[in-house]
């Protein structure tokens, strides 16, 4: 086997677009002072997925306690061969493809039927991931062609270059690290770009007993108090402060009247914080909270509405045996 030849044509099926540069430091540290200088102090979770964050991440989804992502891979094994047979030859966008391993479940049902090219187009805040991942598959997949975008795909979806027919992918319930509102925006401007005939598959994780939920953001062995105290080290990096991850303390709750868990990093002393990006020092008194999470559960009513609200056809909502967790199927008509 020649090395090297391999390389090359690995290469030579793989593009990836930074479309980030044109958001820049600036803003994001813009961002991130408005979030820390407010009256309810908050950073945006987006900020968690620096490379400890996704390895962290990764690590949580492994856990006992943290039903969703083994729950929605469970799902998209059911529906991979039905799905990708009725959907033959629709190109794939997927936004936020972490570590590829809900796509590949995609990809093979749909290698399965030995088209002459797939065309896959991953979209993710991190280009390293996206460079990574994009390798793995191109050498696990021969007809596969990966052209992959490091965007905000909240205000850049609009700037892919994409075909027609598509099936864009939203796994993990990350449409529940937005607020409601923002959500429905976000899923509106996908719809508005999609043509008749396009496919939205949504993961979206559902209500269920607020043990279970309790459980899954604050697991025994502490890699939720791990991953949410580590965005502190992302800020410091960011922004040049000097956030001391030990004078926090994790806090996980279920918020019922907006049926979400919410994390928050709560002072565990009275603190100064500095960073030449404030205009003074921030201050945090003992039990003053940093919020940093926001994660949606779902029932059928949010699901219709996001349904009104986009103009899709719901399809099919794809659960598990215990409904925990629903991958969605919306389409353009
Ligand atoms: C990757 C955003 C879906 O909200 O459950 C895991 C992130 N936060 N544990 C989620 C997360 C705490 C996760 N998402």
């Amino acid at each position: 086997m020649n090395f090297v030849n391999e390389d090359i044509v690995t290469l030579n099926r793989i593009s990836i677009t930074n479309l980030l540069q044109e958001i820049g430091p600036d803003e994001v540290s813009a961002e991130i002072v408005a979030g820390l200088e407010a009256d309810q102090k908050s950073i945006s979770s987006k900020f968690f997925y620096n490379g400890d964050g996704s390895l962290l991440f990764e690590e949580i989804t492994r856990l006992e306690e943290y039903y969703p992502t083994r729950t929605e891979k469970g799902i998209l094994k059911q529906i991979a061969p039905k799905l990708m047979k009725q959907y033959k030859g629709y190109e794939i966008i997927e936004l936020g493809p972490g570590d590829h391993s809900k796509i590949s479940i995609l990809l093979n049902a749909a290698a399965e039927m030995n088209p002459a090219f797939l065309r896959y187009l991953p979209l993710d805040i991190s280009q390293p991931a996206l460079r990574s991942s994009a390798e793995s598959l191109v050498t696990a997949f021969p007809n596969l062609l990966v052209e992959g975008y490091a965007v905000d795909f909240f205000s850049q979806f609009g700037q892919i270059r994409r075909e027609h027919p598509a099936l864009i992918c939203f796994f993990g319930s990350t449409i529940g690290n937005f607020e409601w509102t923002d959500s429905i925006e976000l899923l509106r401007n996908i719809s508005l770009q999609m043509k008749k005939g396009d496919v939205l598959l949504l993961g979206m994780d559902l209500v269920k007993p607020e043990a279970l939920l309790h459980a899954a953001y604050n697991d025994a062995q502490g890699i939720t108090d791990a991953f949410n105290k580590n965005i502190l080290n992302t800020v410091n990096t960011l922004i040049h402060a000097d956030f001391q991850t030990e004078h926090f303390d994790h806090l996980a709750f279920f918020n019922q009247e907006k049926s979400r868990m919410e994390m928050h990093l709560v002072a565990n002393r009275d603190l100064s914080v500095h960073s030449p990006f404030f205009n003074e020092d921030l201050h945090l008194k003992e039990g003053e909270a940093i919020h940093t999470e926001n994660s949606h559960k779902y029932n059928a009513r949010h699901i219709q509405e996001i349904a009104e609200a986009t103009g899709l056809k719901l399809n099919h909502t794809h659960t598990d045996e215990k409904g925990w967790f629903a991958v969605t199927e919306f389409q353009k008509l």
